[in-house]
């Protein structure tokens, strides 16, 4: 039986109580330490705010990749999404801090939109269904505001022409017993599931492929999507590639207790097409740091590090340090209560939503400008 508080990390289930160093040294990545924290605030000027507050916390050659950029040489971007239903807040988190990185190491995108990966895993889903996902979710990311003439989306199904050579390539040099260990496959599951992690393999080399610019991609993911690059960083060189880097964030909560961000449990979780009494009540429902009463919280203080609400403005909604700490603060002698924050959460929301909303609806017409360029 598995125990409830269990940590269990794949790329298909996020479960119990998350221990980041522990991930750290299971999956055999590297801290992001305050040295490379201080290398990039000289790169870049400055240091987003999922740098600041460690939201991204771990990587895998992230330092060789400075390197490169220090040295002016070449490397491009890699990120994706398992189209499976509208994308939630979680799920913005490594793409906004991708544009980021491509604002300042000025630099390609290439996005993968899996419609192929999530029809051979979801039971119930059909393969038009998860392409028209695919095409919906490209919205928001065009919302985030990319550009077409360096972002590359490559929806699977429509461009696997322009994959298939590599995938056969990598799965080749794959056996079923690494495949099995790394994602422990079972005798009961299909085929099409099994050959799946080349095809995510291949997006680390089709800007090599396609431009003869054999130089490495940084992926920028959370750390559940570790596991296919350590089989991708284990076949690279035999294919002649360099091994792909990695910077990993943390998960962003769901509104619940404990868990990360999931769209099995919608209640829980904020989706870029709610409405505005939707993502009220949702905040509203939240689990928070606080005490059963607000005479009790006024005297006692509540717990910021335990309340949703309170991760919401860390990594995502209050950029300013220092309204931050204040907060922290507030909560923690009783200056605020969980309806003041619950309340100024839901209007922030809703105002990015808003403004979120239109963009994803004017990126419509924009799609074809963004396709894989081949
Ligand atoms: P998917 O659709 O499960 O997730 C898309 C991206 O969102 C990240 N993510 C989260 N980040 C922060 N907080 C959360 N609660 C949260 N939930 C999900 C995921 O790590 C991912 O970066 N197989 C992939 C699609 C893919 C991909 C890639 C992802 C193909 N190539 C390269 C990253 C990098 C998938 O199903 O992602």
């Amino acid at each position: 039986m598995v125990n409830e508080e269990e940590m269990i990390v794949t790329p298909w289930e996020v479960r119990g109580k998350i221990d980041y160093e522990k991930l750290i040294r299971e999956f055999g990545t590297q801290p992001l330490t305050d040295e490379l924290m201080e290398r990039m605030k000289k790169d870049f000027g400055d240091l987003h705010l999922q740098l600041r507050r460690r939201l991204f916390f771990s990587h895998r050659d992230f330092d060789l990749i400075l390197d490169r950029f220090e040295k002016g040489q070449g490397f491009v971007l890699y990120t994706g999404r398992g189209p499976s239903g509208p994308v939630h807040i979680g799920h913005l988190v490594p793409w906004i801090f991708t544009k980021y990185l491509q604002e300042k190491f000025h630099t390609n995108l290439y996005f993968q939109m899996t419609d192929d990966e999530k029809f051979v895993i979801e039971d119930e889903m059909a393969l038009d269904e998860t392409t028209r996902w695919g095409y919906e979710n490209a919205l928001d990311l065009i919302a985030l505001g990319f550009k077409p003439e360096n972002t590359n989306i490559i929806f699977d199904v429509k461009d696997i022409g322009h994959l298939y050579d590599l995938a056969l390539k990598v799965a080749k040099k794959v056996t079923y017993s690494t495949a099995k260990a790394v994602f422990g496959f079972q005798d009961s599951t299909n085929i099409g599931w099994i050959f799946w992690p080349a095809i995510q393999a291949v997006p680390c080399f089709i800007h090599a492929k396609l431009t003869g610019e054999n130089v490495p991609v940084l992926i920028p993911a959370a750390i559940d999507q570790d596991p296919y690059w350590r089989i991708t960083r284990d076949v690279a060189q035999k294919l002649g590639y360099h091994k792909p880097a990695q910077i990993h964030c943390r998960f962003v909560p769901g509104l619940g207790k404990g868990g990360k961000m999931s769209a099995s449990e919608p209640e829980t979780c904020i989706f870029t097409t709610d409405t505005p009494e939707q993502v009220k009540r949702k905040i509203w429902n939240a689990f928070t740091g606080g005490k059963p009463t607000v005479k009790e919280q006024r005297k006692t203080g509540g717990d910021p590090y335990i309340c949703t609400v309170f991760q919401y403005f860390l990594y995502l909604f209050e950029e300013d340090d220092e309204k931050i700490a204040q907060l922290d603060e507030d909560c923690r002698t009783g200056g605020v209560v969980c309806g003041d924050c619950k309340a100024l959460l839901t209007e922030r929301v809703n105002r990015f939503l808003k403004d979120h909303q239109k963009k994803r609806e004017d990126a419509r017409k924009d799609v074809q400008k963004f396709y894989l360029k081949a």
